[in-house]
């Protein structure tokens, strides 16, 4: 399998257009993905998980540096205990075995959402993924997990006054000023947000970073999402005019 990063020029779909800095991904379709080979779910997560790894490659390749995914929402606790665990089991398992390499690779790994709550080997874990791959900038890989875009905001504006209390901030409260307590605060807002499996929702993923992101909704069950997929998607948003609110440039 080629690594990271190591083809040997980015290919982008779309010709001469930059791919989009910043693709987020709702992986959605694991559980349907199993049901339909009469798996049990936990199948489909673990398919999931070898997705992840051809779509971090794939990003790389094509020219994408920041991919975000949606892989454990805090409304996910609502599943049975089984396949939370699975889902806790299958992150651990991912940063145990790919750390390495993707550290290597120059990929700064990052793990957005609450960090409460989450068992305390698996917390450890994600903050050694992260100070082990702070210095790195080549692509930057950020994993949603015990995410939800309302609890980011909330957390973000108890963060935000808390300092007010204590005195550290004073001033009109900007946008620019907000999202520096956000869990993404280093990262550029989305370009593009993909949702797998033909579900047309949002899902209470990035809500406040996805403001001007496109959206594609694609008819594919994430294990079956592939390099094609990711290009066809990058074609799909060359084809969008994006205006930010503003007027197509020469219209009246
Ligand atoms: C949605 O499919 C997917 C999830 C809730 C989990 C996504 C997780 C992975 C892709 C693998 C885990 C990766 C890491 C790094 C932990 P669904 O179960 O809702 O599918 P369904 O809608 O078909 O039931």
């Amino acid at each position: 399998m080629a690594r990271l990063g190591t083809s040997p020029e980015p290919s982008h779909a779309g010709g001469d257009a930059p791919a989009p800095q910043h693709v987020a991904i709702i992986m959605d379709g694991n559980g349907r993905w199993a049901k339909a080979r009469g798996l049990p779910r936990t199948a489909g997560h673990e398919r999931g998980v070898e997705a992840l790894r051809r779509t971090v490659e794939a990003a790389g390749d094509l020219g994408i540096r920041y991919l975000t995914v949606f892989s454990f929402s805090t409304e996910n606790w609502r599943r049975p205990a089984a396949e939370v665990n699975t889902l806790f089991g299958l992150l651990k398992a991912y940063v145990q075995r790919d750390l390495s390499r993707l550290k290597q690779d120059g990929v700064r790994v990052r793990v957005i959402g609450q960090r409460e709550g989450l068992p305390p080997d698996i917390a450890e874990l994600v903050d050694r993924a992260e100070r082990e791959t702070a210095a790195n900038s080549k692509f930057h890989l950020t994993i949603a997990f015990n995410y939800g875009a309302r609890n980011e905001i909330l957390r973000a504006t108890q963060a935000y006054a808390r300092a007010i209390a204590a005195g550290e901030v004073s001033g009109e409260l900007t946008d620019a000023g907000f999202e520096q307590y956000l869990d993404t605060k280093d990262l550029p807002d989305p370009d593009l947000v993909i949702r797998t499996s033909g579900e047309y929702r949002i899902s209470n993923f990035l809500l406040w970073q996805a403001a001007y992101a496109e959206l594609l909704f694609v008819d594919v069950l994430w294990p079956d999402f592939s390099k094609s997929h990711l290009e066809s998607a990058i074609s799909r948003y060359h084809e969008r005019e994006r205006r930010f609110g503003a007027l197509t440039p020469g219209a009246t």
